[in-house]
């Protein structure tokens, strides 16, 4: 129960155990893991060998029947990923007899493999022979009810690690949060390896049957720095609030050994990374949601700092589009989770691409994009628990900053330049803390919003960006439909939504921009709609009652003020929905690592 809590913050539609102990006892609960909990309290049970989930619905509404585990026979299944085929194995196995008790896509791997027992060998063997018969995602925890002494465990294109824990058990689920009170060892399954758990130990194959016999492969534990304690609450009421006030210890996490004297290693790309950096004539960008806007920002870094052509897609349309490649381009991916579906499918695209070795931003070092890319720049923000993501964002954003500074130093950037954007960085720990500690002003501010359904969020340039990503945060959180649009955008469309009382959000830096910036807002202000401006204290903005509430912050600093202008709208966006009483951490209809396509 415990590693189901601490997996939660992944999928939170459902959650069900069950538990062998000569038959097979389950139960299933919609709703949050304390469902679950109260269930078991009321009524306790025991075995020495389970299977446990928290379901974000893919197939089937969330409810208890589609609720995992699912049972067929002697079968016991929980599944994280998508079968793509189930359609037609559904109706094959219809034909066999199987019954169907829920609408998921999981219920046929468990009668496939039903299938397969039902004809001899062993439970290992019958997993290894249905896989076969699946097309698709998924990683498996699977349990013969009358060979209890072991779980199957099978990872394809989704995560999953095993641990052995202190007490002698052996424990497996899909990331190693879930573990960390039992054992800080992991060994980290590979896509296309069976393992089986068990009293006796931990013994991994390689999937494919050769003279039908399943071939042992090693693989090596590795440790992690995490502490159980890493993803504790503390002083916090919610995990987001904790993540947006652990940035400025995060981007300090990141910068550590990142920079010497004034200028940025090249060796924080890994031995080597000189030769790859200086074969870099343009780059492409490839994620998902709040990591897409980090891309977009660090487009115009690169453009700037280092003169290379820069190219940001959303990894699901990327993945589907035909590839035009620039001689020369380095393939840069980047994810909070690395274990994106669409993300992993654009890096696995590019790998077959002709793009130079691919560069992963990512968070979390046991993850699949780690090891699938050929070079990382780690995150250093530590877990990131809440659904939206804080802290990941501008420690990519850091991240993304420093990638640009190698390509500039090829480009010929001047070491006036370079040593400036190396104070900002220096720099922006304490920037952020001033942002902090605007948070009292943006809370009052909040009550603005807590009834509206529509806010408008503008900014330009680099800071485009940053608007798209205040949108992103008020609607997951709050529920209220936010917009981002480029301020210069506006009067081509939207300015139509804008009426009395409409909010609109920008953010105001001290840039060559503010001119122009200035002139839409006035475009808004004509209309009736009620300004909230984040203003750097150098852009001369006024408040004027309740019309015009600038709110002023300090980053006079160019090219880092992208990062200090997100701290203020994540605030807006917890304070909203904190009087609109949303669920913060675990919004409705959304999971944190989105590990299906
Ligand atoms: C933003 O708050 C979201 N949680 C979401 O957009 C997220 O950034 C996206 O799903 C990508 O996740 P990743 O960074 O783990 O790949």
């Amino acid at each position: 129960m415990e590693g189901l809590r601490r997996l939660e913050y992944r999928g939170y539609d459902s959650a069900g155990v069950a538990l062998v102990n000569g038959g097979v006892r389950r139960v299933r609960k919609l709703g949050k893991v304390a469902e679950l909990q109260s269930a078991l309290d009321a009524d306790p049970c025991a075995g020495n060998a389970g299977v446990a989930h928290t379901r974000w619905a893919t197939h089937g509404a969330p409810d208890e029947a589609n609720a995992h585990p699912h049972i067929s026979g002697r079968i016991v299944i929980v599944h994280n990923g998508i079968i793509e085929n189930y359609e037609a194995l559904k109706k094959t196995q219809t034909e066999r007899g199987f019954d169907f008790t829920s609408e998921t896509d999981t219920e046929v791997i468990a009668h496939q493999i039903m299938w397969h027992l039902s004809r001899g060998g062993d439970l290992l063997r019958a997993v290894s022979l249905a896989l076969k018969d699946l097309k698709g995602t998924y990683a498996l925890g699977v349990i013969d009810v009358e060979q209890p002494g072991h779980i199957v465990l099978v990872r394809n294109g989704s995560p999953l690690v095993i641990g052995a824990g202190a007490d002698g058990g052996h424990y497996a689920a899909s990331d190693v949060h879930a573990l960390l009170q039992v054992t800080t060892d992991f060994i980290v399954l590979e896509n296309g390896d069976i393992a089986r758990i068990g009293r006796d130990g931990v013994r991994i194959f390689n999937g494919e049957l050769e003279d039908g016999e399943l071939r042992p492969v090693e693989r090596a534990p590795v440790a992690t720095p995490l502490s159980p304690h890493a993803i504790e609450l503390g002083e916090f009421d919610h995990f987001m609030q904790k993540e947006i006030h652990d940035q400025p210890c995060a981007v300090t996490d990141t910068l550590e050994g990142r920079l010497l004297d004034d200028t940025v290693p090249d060796g924080i790309l890994g031995p080597g990374a000189a030769a790859l950096l200086d074969a870099v004539k343009a780059v492409q960008i490839v994620a998902c949601g709040t990591s897409y806007h980090a891309g977009l920002v660090a487009r115009h870094w690169f453009e700037e700092f280092a003169g290379v052509p820069c190219r940001v897609e959303i990894a699901s349309e990327f993945r589907y589009r035909r590839q035009v490649i620039l001689p020369g381009t380095l393939f840069v991916a980047i994810s909070q989770s690395g274990e994106t579906a669409d993300t992993l499918a654009a890096l696995a695209l590019a790998k077959k691409c002709d793009y130079l070795p691919s560069v992963a931003i990512c968070n979390v070092p046991e993850s699949s994009l780690v090891r699938e890319s050929d070079r990382v720049l780690m995150t250093h923000a530590g877990p990131e628990i809440g659904v939206a993501s804080t802290k990941a964002f501008t420690t990519q954003l850091v991240t993304l900053l420093l990638l640009a500074m190698l390509l500039g130093k090829r480009a010929g950037m001047e070491p006036a330049v370079r040593a400036g954007l190396v104070a900002q960085l220096r720099n922006l720990p304490s920037r952020l803390e001033q942002a902090l500690a605007l948070e009292p002003r943006i809370r009052e501010l909040a009550q603005q919003y807590a009834d509206k359904n529509h806010v408008l969020f503008l900014g330009r340039g680099r800071h485009y960006p940053v608007a798209m990503e205040g949108a992103l945060k008020m609607k997951e959180i709050s529920y209220i439909h936010a917009e981002a649009y480029a301020a210069g955008e506006l009067k081509h469309g939207p300015l139509a939504l804008v009426d009395r009382g409409m909010p609109v959000v920008s953010v105001a830096p001290n840039d060559h921009l503010l001119a122009k910036l200035k002139s839409n807002l006035q475009e808004v202000r004509a209309r009736g709609g009620v300004l909230h401006v984040f203003a750097d204290s150098g852009a001369g903005f006024r408040s004027e009652g309740d019309s015009v509430v600038v709110i002023e912050l300090n980053a006079p600093e160019n090219a880092v003020a992208p990062i200090v202008f997100t701290l203020p709208l994540q605030i807006l966006a917890y304070h909203t929905a904190l009087l609109k009483g949303t669920d913060i951490d675990q919004p409705r209809n959304l999971a944190k690592s989105v590990t299906v396509e």
